[in-house]
């Protein structure tokens, strides 16, 4: 049986490479809704409509549990996601709590970076509202890292300046811990921490993710009796141009590169 891992593109894959180091003996199915790509500039009815076709496209699948790998579409429809199917459906919001027992104690604030509708969400100002007693978190919308990572550009020469741009209305040294609350977001995670003070923690959920999906399988005892393969899906047709397939592999292996 599969693990299915779901996102609007590749963003997905960086909790898919988390998965992979902590369950390397699994199967997997990747499905990038790139159709319907940005999810993070949709209205949320529509993107439901998106998402439970995804989701209906890989539970008709041979699955034993549904990733959400993507905060926009966990922040839209998660509850109903977990009402209408019954395996595991493991989601990823952005990583607030940590970030903020971490930065209080420090004195610190917080920043998070998430698309536009992750921020907007009831989810998140819910989250928000529970941790954020002494008003210390700072919300901030990267709409082009998505485009960027999309199209496959890396180079920090077209990422800085967009970057710099957007982070020119804070100061860098108040913030203790920037959270990446968009799964596309950690591919750029060098050249982020590169903007702020050496001292400045940055953090993503991918691996509370990939933990979580891992307590879940060894709880149904459905761990394991894979080989690492990976079947990849864009918007329900299987991908099999080599070209993209190597840009995929590329992808994983520059995250493995990654401290
Ligand atoms: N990767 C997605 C997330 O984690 C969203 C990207 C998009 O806007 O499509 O929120």
């Amino acid at each position: 049986m599969n693990i299915a891992v779901f996102d609007s593109g590749i963003g997905g894959m960086t909790v898919l490479h988390q998965i992979r180091k902590l369950m390397p003996n699994e199967n997997f199915l990747y499905y990038a809704d790139t159709a319907h790509l940005p999810y993070g500039e949709k209205p949320k009815n529509e993107l439901k409509k998106y998402i439970f076709e995804a989701a209906d496209f890989l539970v008709a699948r041979d699955i034993k549990a549904l990733v959400v790998a993507c905060n926009t579409a966990t922040s839209a429809a998660i509850e109903d996601l977990r009402q209408n199917y019954s395996i595991p459906i493991i989601g990823i919001e952005p990583a607030v709590k940590p970030a903020v027992i971490e930065s209080q104690s420090e004195m610190k604030k917080v920043l998070v970076m998430a698309t536009r509708l992750t921020l907007k969400e009831e989810k998140y100002h819910r989250l928000v509202e529970r941790i954020d007693k002494h008003d210390i978190v700072d919300p901030l919308p990267m709409p082009k890292l998505v485009e960027f990572a999309e199209a496959f550009d890396f180079k920090p020469e077209d990422i800085v300046p967009y970057l710099q741009k957007q982070l020119q209305p804070f100061d860098l040294n108040q913030y203790g811990t920037v959270v990446l609350g968009c799964t596309h977001f950690p591919i750029f995670k060098d050249i982020i921490q590169q903007q702020f003070p050496k001292e400045t923690h940055v953090i993503d959920g991918g691996l509370g993710t990939a933990l979580n999906l891992k307590h879940t399988l060894e709880r149904l005892h459905q761990i394991g009796g894979g080989s690492g393969r990976i079947t990849y899906f864009k918007s329900g047709v299987e991908v099999k141009d080599t070209e993209t397939l190597a840009h995929y592999d590329q992808l994983l292996k520059k995250l493995d590169a990654m401290p």
